[in-house]
């Protein structure tokens, strides 16, 4: 989401006629663009702030703070750092062009009309557009600073996100990535249209060759998606499904709104209607109250499960979120080490999950040279997973090219085209 919104502010300097510089010392403007989810980010941002400061002395350079630290911090980084010309929040990312030119200085408010101009978005991938079809969160995760810094969900209309995608197809863009913090819970503000009907309906634009989305919340999972994910070629076959833990008595100090039990039963019926889907999943270690037997029960869950990826993070307090409240503290040591124990039994999960691809051919869309070698070519399968591969034409980027997969790595495949 926040990569999303360096492509629209960037789109915007773009239509004003600006270029990228090659770095701070030459630049105009200096525009940070920061995420809060974790640790000590506002920190960070003062940090690199102070670096930027000498600069400014030196010669006219307008330095602006956006995105949810920007949200968070507002008026105290200014008061902090007085050499910052602006800050502005997640809401206010369709606004720039006003923030520059005006005299205003914080912009943290949520208009009710968040100005989204498809049109002036950056993008940076030839083959891949991101569009986001829900801001903002009305989950209210004990954990969590989204709902904070992104507000209330407001949901763009069927209409506007068909004619994006149809866009973004025209240039080329044959993947479409669908992006909210809560994707699924997606309704459309014009009609009775769901997430589902939404998956069929970007499926069905002409050229769109795969549609992806992120993040699903497990209690938005409903028939009428997985009818959709199942019935549309062109889906991916890829859920992140974030768990957060296994155990029913943290998941409950989470308000995460589901049980363990619940959460397997949601991953049973979606293999039930797509045996070969992949799942990823996000855990938290070391949220207040965790027990080595709330630990061990997230394990099981893993095992259960078997998810071909997993991000893990030691849970980190954020500013004003209910979680702070609760006490119980685990030891910070404690939760590092679950942390490892987590990575390691996940490790062996994994690579069995890929051992499982070698000797299959699978269909790849075709990003462009992979980063390790020029001699081959990188893309993503159906389900997700990077494919670096040999013996694909030169003029096959942006297709799908059936390659053969002779190895698994750590976290990508390797193949030849087949
Ligand atoms: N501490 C640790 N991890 C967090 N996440 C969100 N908030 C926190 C926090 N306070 C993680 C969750 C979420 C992912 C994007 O970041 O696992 O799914
Ligand atoms: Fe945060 Fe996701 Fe929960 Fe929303 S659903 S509050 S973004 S963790």
């Amino acid at each position: 989401m926040n990569d999303l919104d360096s492509q629209r502010l960037a789109g915007q300097l773009t239509l004003r006629g600006w270029a990228p510089a090659t770095g701070p010392a030459e630049a105009d403007l200096v525009l940070l663009n920061t995420c809060s989810i974790r640790d000590k980010s506002e920190q960070k941002v003062y940090h690199y702030l102070g670096r930027l400061r000498s600069l400014k002395s030196e010669r006219p350079l307008k330095i602006g703070v956006a995105g949810c630290v920007a949200q968070q911090e507002a008026g105290r980084i200014l008061d902090r750092a007085p050499w910052v010309d602006f800050v502005m929040g997640p809401g206010t990312v369709g606004l720039l062009d006003e923030v520059l030119d005006g005299e205003r200085r914080i912009a943290t408010e949520f208009p009710a009309d968040r100005r989204y101009d498809w049109l002036s978005i950056d993008r940076p991938s030839k083959v891949r557009a991101q569009v986001t079809v829900v801001e903002g969160c009305n989950k209210n995760c004990t954990y969590c600073i989204v709902p904070t810094t992104r507000g209330r969900e407001v949901s763009r209309s069927l209409r506007s996100i068909v004619a994006e995608t149809s866009h973004a197809v025209s240039t080329g863009r044959s993947e479409i990535e669908l992006l909210g913090q809560t994707v699924n819970a997606w309704r459309c503000p014009e009609s009775d249209a769901g997430f589902g009907d939404l998956l069929d309906a970007v499926a069905g634009v002409p050229g769109v060759r795969r549609v992806r989305f992120m993040t699903s919340h497990p209690a938005e999972v409903d028939d009428s998606m997985i009818a959709a994910m199942a019935g549309n070629e062109n889906v991916s076959k890829f859920l992140h499904l974030p768990v957060q833990s296994g155990s029913s008595r943290i998941l409950r100090r989470m308000k995460r709104l589901y049980t363990p039990e619940r959460y397997l039963e949601i991953v049973g019926r979606i293999r039930g209607a797509m045996p070969q889907i992949r799942f990823s999943t996000d855990v938290i270690v070391g949220f207040p109250g965790e027990t080595e037997d709330d630990f061990r029960q997230t394990l099981e869950l893993l095992e259960e499960v078997r998810f071909g990826s997993l991000f893990a993070f030691v849970y980190s307090e954020r500013p004003g979120t209910p979680a702070l409240r609760l006490g119980d503290k685990v030891d910070e040591g404690v939760a590092r080490e679950r942390l490892n124990r987590l990575f390691a039994f996940q490790e062996r999960i994994q690579s069995e999950v890929l051992d499982g691809y070698v000797g299959k051919t699978v269909d790849v869309l075709v990003e462009g040279p992979s980063r390790a070698s020029e001699l081959e070519l990188a893309g993503r399968t159906d389900d997700n997973l990077t494919v670096n591969f040999t013996g694909g034409a030169d003029n096959c980027v942006g297709a799908l090219v059936p390659v053969k997969i002779i190895e698994a790595r750590h976290h990508t495949l390797k193949g030849e085209a087949a």
